[in-house]
């Protein structure tokens, strides 16, 4: 029996679906996003990477071999050929017949519905993609803050640094591995020069790297919950948000200590 929790004894959490609502539609596909969207995502985090004749694409892999039915890397094949594979009978046949998208398909599709999370995967094997997307954003006037619904994020913190000159009002972010458990205080504050967040591995978030991170004057938002028991960790971290495959995992919480 669920017990109904009036609204300020909740905690807000910031549902960030990862690749989509990939626990329950294939990852990156216009069928995960649209399963966000109506689960209520406050986000959908898309990996986007570049084919070899330049169109932006959503895929996580550097390769289409797992998530597809064809193989070779992303940036070796064309457009056409990518846009040819089955993306969805992998995770089950209800989606055969998925397409990789597009970036700007999946802007178009979400722009004013869910904020996205956009994560340039892998960028320094595409030359030229931070402009790329820029121009993509720029051109459906996305590029302003003012709705707060886009964050631009990477592993790669060059890319970062140089999207966040092309792209000045859109908030950017910082990703890292576990590798980065010992992020000093003078780190987060180079950063926070040109970064708005910093999104870590789940497991090496700490109430000490939560509360230096707020105090450089950031976000976090850790990657990636995929268990209601991972979740309710990071509420109790009070991290600012939670990308996880399972949008159901992140709704409201009991406010700490109740
Ligand atoms: O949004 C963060 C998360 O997506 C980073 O890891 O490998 O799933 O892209 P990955
Ligand atoms: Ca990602």
């Amino acid at each position: 029996v669920s017990k109904v929790i009036s609204k300020q004894d909740q905690q807000k959490m910031i549902n960030v679906a990862h690749r989509g609502a990939s626990g329950h539609a294939p990852e990156n596909t216009m069928g995960a996003f649209h399963k966000g969207f109506e689960m209520k995502a406050d986000y959908i985090e898309i990996d986007v990477q570049m084919t070899k004749d330049g169109e932006l694409v959503v895929i996580h892999d550097t390769t289409v071999d797992r998530t597809t039915n064809g193989t070779g890397k992303v940036g070796d094949l064309t457009f056409e050929e990518i846009r040819q594979l089955d993306a969805g009978s992998w995770f089950s046949e209800a989606y055969a017949g998925e397409k990789v998208p597009t970036f700007e398909e999946v802007l178009d599709a979400f722009r004013g519905k869910v904020g996205i999370l956009i994560e340039l995967k892998a960028p320094e094997l595409y030359p030229g993609i931070e402009e790329k997307i820029a121009d993509a954003l720029i051109e459906r006037n996305m590029e302003k803050t003012s709705n707060g619904k886009i964050i631009m994020q990477s592993f790669n913190h060059e890319s970062m640094e140089k999207s966040k000159e092309l792209l000045p009002n859109l908030p950017h972010g910082i990703l890292v591995g576990a590798s980065w458990a010992n992020v000093t205080e003078e780190q987060l504050a180079e950063f926070a020069d040109y970064a708005d967040y910093f999104n870590p591995t789940m497991n090496i978030v700490t109430d000490e790297l939560v509360s230096d991170v707020h105090e450089a004057g950031m976000e976090i938002y850790p990657y990636t919950s995929r268990s209601q028991e991972q979740a309710l960790r990071l509420f109790d971290l009070n991290v600012d948000g939670i990308i996880t495959d399972y949008t159901e995992h992140v709704y409201y919480h009991p406010v700490k200590n109740q």
